[in-house]
């Protein structure tokens, strides 16, 4: 957990250095890796809805990176996109107000058509967003019964580098180790008896689908946005790139379950092996005490969610997905794809018409899945959500409400999460403007850096 100041205005301030390292990933040998504030990852940040937060990040690479707050509503030019680019030696000093419900967020390198090398290097870190006002009792000690757990996928060469493969393969990386927190064969020793798990894909390209050796059911609480309205007894959670679950296990005095990765249903993609969908990983191994400390049951209810209307839509846009565009259209940092007003209401309509793996990210909001194919979503994407693995050939409807961080002069993305795909182009930008501003169609003035 990252430590902070607190400045006489209250505002919470943090500082990140991102920096190279070496690791120690397999015995006795070395591993090249970067991280923030230490060889790889970063500590969770953590702060409460209501909090004014600061952050001082220092890159200390040799290269120009930035950092992107996913998940998080916040104004364009705090957001840490490809415009925001921090140069080596620089630091650059986001700050804004933390303005939505509770949450597992996360932090990472958006410097364009290079995010997926920062991020595989070892880039990335978790930002918990609390929020007093309405917290259940679930499991909440951090690092006791309340557990941070990014997986990744890696490769490595003989000599124990981390390698990226070829530079055309499709989808990405898909490492044939995965490790967890950093480390390769992960476990846990918990003391209570029920445990939270925060899970994020941290890969660049695989999608897994977690669920327990013995198929025990765990209970699903939160998704990328935060609460779901009620917990969701299930055996299985699939994670596309950048989204989170966060779940709670139950645990009975001695018990060792062990988390692991099965294939994944993918959808109609041309051949689920070559995109990871027969692949089966060891995650995480639980290893539970022979005395439990008593935890609370789950709640029975979790979260209100004041639910988006469908009649409150007044603009619906339509996204596709083909061949490392969206609508015809490689990402162009100069062009602004989608002008949205400050407050609206929309619904987006995402598809992929490649028979590859491909999901859809939104910055600045979080969106509710209205349907997929037109029938309402299954429970686990019935919460609020930024990112969503789009299946080949289906149709996404998507509904949010933007905020009113009005900026016609920066920025935010839209895109592809599998990070060799952004970085191929597979992305868009949109600006929020006022309701009688002019609607710009490109980039310039103070924020735009290229
Ligand atoms: Cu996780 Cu555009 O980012
Ligand atoms: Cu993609």
């Amino acid at each position: 957990m990252a430590e902070f100041q607190v400045d006489a205005d209250g505002t919470r301030v943090f500082e990140l250095e991102a920096r190279p390292g070496s690791s120690d990933f397999l015995p006795g040998v070395q591993t090249p890796t970067w991280g923030y504030n230490g060889d790889f990852l970063g500590p969770t940040l953590r702060a409460e809805r209501g909090q004014r937060i600061a952050i001082a990040v220092t890159n200390s690479l040799d290269e120009v990176t930035t950092v992107h707050w996913h998940g998080m509503h916040l104004p364009a030019a705090m957001d840490g996109g490809p415009h925001q680019v921090i140069a080596p030696g620089d630091t650059w000093r986001p700050t804004w107000e933390i303005n939505q419900p509770a949450a597992t967020l996360w932090y990472h390198p958006h410097p364009h058509g290079r995010t997926e090398e920062h991020v595989y290097r070892g880039l990335a870190g978790m930002f918990y967003v609390d929020d007093p006002s309405e917290a259940p009792a679930l499991p909440n000690r951090y690092g006791v019964d309340d557990i941070p757990v990014v997986v990744q996928d890696k490769e490595f060469t003989d000599a124990g580098e981390l390698t990226m493969g070829e530079r055309q393969a499709e989808p990405g990386v898909l490492g044939s180790t995965v490790m967890t927190n950093g480390v390769i064969g992960a476990y846990f020793e918990v003391s209570t008896e029920m445990i939270r798990l925060r899970l994020l894909n941290g890969s660049t390209a695989r999608t897994y689908d977690f669920g327990f050796e013995d198929n025990r059911n765990f209970d699903l609480v939160a998704t990328d946005g935060g609460l779901l309205a009620e917990p969701y007894s299930t055996t299985r959670i699939r994670l596309s790139p950048a989204e989170r679950a966060e779940i709670i296990v139950t645990l009975t005095p001695g018990d060792i379950a062990m988390l692991r990765s099965y294939p994944p249903e993918l959808g109609d993609v041309a051949s689920s092996f070559a995109f990871g969908g027969e692949d089966t990983f060891d995650v995480l191994q639980l290893r539970a005490n022979d005395y439990l400390r008593p935890s609370s049951a789950v709640p029975a209810i979790l979260h209100n969610h004041v639910r988006l209307q469908e009649a409150d839509a007044t603009v619906h846009r339509e996204f596709t997905m083909a061949a490392r565009m969206i609508n015809g259209a490689q990402m162009d940092m100069n062009r602004i794809d989608e002008v949205v007003i400050e407050g609206t209401t929309e619904i987006w309509e995402i598809r992929s018409t490649d028979r590859l793996t491909h999901n859809f990210h939104i910055h600045d909001v979080q969106f509710y899945v209205l349907s997929i194919d037109g029938v309402a979503p299954p429970t686990e994407l019935a919460g609020r959500k930024d990112t969503i693995y789009v299946e080949p050939g289906r149709r996404y409807r998507l509904i949010m409400q933007f905020g009113k961080y009005v900026d016609p002069e920066a920025a935010y993305m839209y895109h592809c999460h599998l990070l060799r795909h952004e970085d191929e182009g597979l992305m868009g930008q949109f600006v929020v403007v006022g309701t009688n501003d002019p609607q710009p169609s490109s980039l310039s003035g103070l924020n735009h850096q290229h």
